[in-house]
């Protein structure tokens, strides 16, 4: 028995939906993403746009999360809780997200920066999104995790960054997290072969210092540990037998 889950075309178009409504809102939510505005003030606005599209947020209560919207800033890598933090100019700032709809889960982030940005930032945030796309290029299926964790960690790694390692992506479909774990490194022709009409959360999470982490006093979010700036990006992927789609 296979542990990946088989997606039915009724739940690959509800997937597909899911993954519209979440792409907009983390489009409206990035571009809203400027100084001045406050963490708590993004998570309100995802919210709303993810119910007014007829979805539901799928991070909040997820374990106990209070928010839709996980705002990493700068050190944090991943989880940051949105509250009455405001946005500073060059702020790097990962904008997560996840919907539910029609009983089907996407999960998604971007990384922008508030303002204007410095160049070693602006370098990272774009290798972490080109390493995203790299290793989303090859999915399809039959091929397996280990590809796509060599191709984010080749491209991470050539372009002169760390993956955080003890961080990874996952399956997902009718709940946000599944089987497989998806590492940010890895040997190609390794690990699990991957299914079609599946889905798949790929996203790499980067540093500009050392891969090493902590967990912060809030229980949740993520930082480096030694304080460099971190980045993240995450699509979710239909997986089909001769290639894929970006749902999100
Ligand atoms: N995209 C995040 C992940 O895959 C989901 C966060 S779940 C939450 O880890 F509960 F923290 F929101
Ligand atoms: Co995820």
């Amino acid at each position: 028995m296979s542990r990946f889950q088989i997606l039915t075309a009724a739940e690959m178009e509800a997937a597909r939906e899911s993954g519209r409504i979440l792409r907009s809102c983390l489009e409206e939510v990035s571009r809203r993403a400027v100084p001045g505005v406050t963490t708590g003030e993004l998570d309100r606005i995802a919210e709303d746009f993810i119910r007014s599209h007829g979805g539901e947020p799928a991070f909040k209560g997820y374990h106990g999360y209070p928010a839709s919207l996980c705002v990493s800033v700068n050190d944090e890598c991943v989880h940051g809780i949105p509250g009455a933090r405001i946005v500073k100019e060059g702020d790097v700032i990962g904008l997560d997200c996840g919907v539910f709809f029609g009983g089907i889960c996407t999960d998604a982030c971007r990384t922008v920066i508030a303002g204007d940005a410095s160049p070693r930032a602006a370098e990272l945030v774009a290798a972490t999104s080109r390493a995203l796309e790299d290793a989303c290029a090859i999915i399809r299926s039959g091929i397996r995790v280990g590809d796509i964790s060599s191709r984010v960690q080749h491209s991470v790694e050539g372009a002169g960054f760390k993956c955080v390692y003890a961080l990874t992506g996952h399956g997902l479909g009718k709940t946000l997290h599944q089987y497989p774990d998806i590492p940010n490194v890895g040997e190609a022709h390794t690990g699990p072969m991957v299914p079609a009409y599946t889905l798949l959360a790929v996203e790499p999470i980067t540093s500009m210092g050392s891969d090493a982490i902590r967990e912060g006093d809030d229980g949740w979010t993520i930082h480096t540990r030694d304080g460099a700036v971190a980045a993240h990006f995450e699509h979710t992927v239909l997986v089909l037998p001769e290639g894929h789609e970006i749902l999100a």
